[in-house]
């Protein structure tokens, strides 16, 4: 008999559509149980398939994960290798869970600066998961990710645009920005979490941040289980979300 999935008392009817998630407290997890900072990172990587699928579970809609930042590169060069083969491997998992339960997988940051065989990787599970565009589930990965340089990207390309006669100065409103970043056609997200008792964005989404609620736990990234992460939901369930209105 198929097990009924614990849903912590939610209430499945107000869910945040989009969670985004800056997976902090590995290194430190590891350093408590003195073991290198790269086990911290593999536990990690475990607990985020587990978050993955109870979000797909429960009915969350999309899910954006802070991986590796632009600013990451300069961890030492043994942590970084460690990272990258990491990430490699688990995509054979996200593959899976494209089959499986039928998610739109993508990766937003840069990709030319990642080694050619995660990349080419990245391109072959994005073009895969093409298919599932409108499953109505989608994990953005952000890998070598940074929200300035999102942004300036973005601007480039306006201002491209404007200089080629494709679009008017009156054109360039908000909703033609967002459809330049890396999360288009994703609604900005309604909750982010950090955990690890860190209080700052970190160059995560900064445009898409606008009207986001914050969460912040103590728990370590390897140690914020479904539990907790339905916790963050229930009180951002609490949360009175005005938009600028009274
Ligand atoms: C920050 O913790 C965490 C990272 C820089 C890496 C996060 C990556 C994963 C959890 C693996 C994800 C896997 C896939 C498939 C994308 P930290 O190392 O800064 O922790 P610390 O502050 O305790 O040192």
């Amino acid at each position: 008999m198929k097990k009924k999935l614990n849903t912590y008392g939610l209430d499945l009817e107000n869910l945040p559509k989009h969670i985004a998630i800056i997976m902090d407290g590995n290194g430190r997890w590891a350093k408590k149980r003195g073991l290198p900072r790269s086990a911290g990172h593999a536990r990690g990587a475990e607990n985020l398939r587990h978050i993955t699928h109870f979000c797909y579970d429960i009915g969350v809609k999309a899910l954006t994960l802070y991986a590796f930042s632009t600013e990451n590169w300069n961890r030492p060069l043994q942590e970084v290798t460690a990272l990258m083969d990491l990430f490699a491997e688990n995509l054979n998992h996200y593959v899976e869970l494209m089959g499986d339960r039928q998610a739109e997988v993508r990766f937003i940051g840069e990709k030319d600066r990642l080694g050619d065989k995660l990349k080419q990787k990245m391109l072959e599970v994005e073009a895969y998961s093409r298919q599932f565009k409108d499953s109505g589930f989608v994990l953005n990965f952000a890998i070598n990710y940074g929200s300035r340089d999102e942004i300036l990207r973005a601007a480039k390309q306006i201002a491209q645009d404007y200089k080629n006669g494709k679009i008017s100065l009156d054109e360039i409103d908000a909703s033609l920005f967002s459809e330049h970043l890396y999360t288009h056609g994703v609604p900005d997200p309604d909750l982010l979490i950090r955990p690890s008792g860190e209080q700052r964005i970190s160059n995560f989404l900064l445009w898409q941040c606008a009207y986001t609620e914050f969460y912040y736990s103590d728990i370590l990234w390897p140690d914020f289980k479904a539990k907790n992460l339905a916790d963050a939901i229930k009180e951002y369930q609490k949360r009175n979300r005005r938009f600028g209105k009274v």
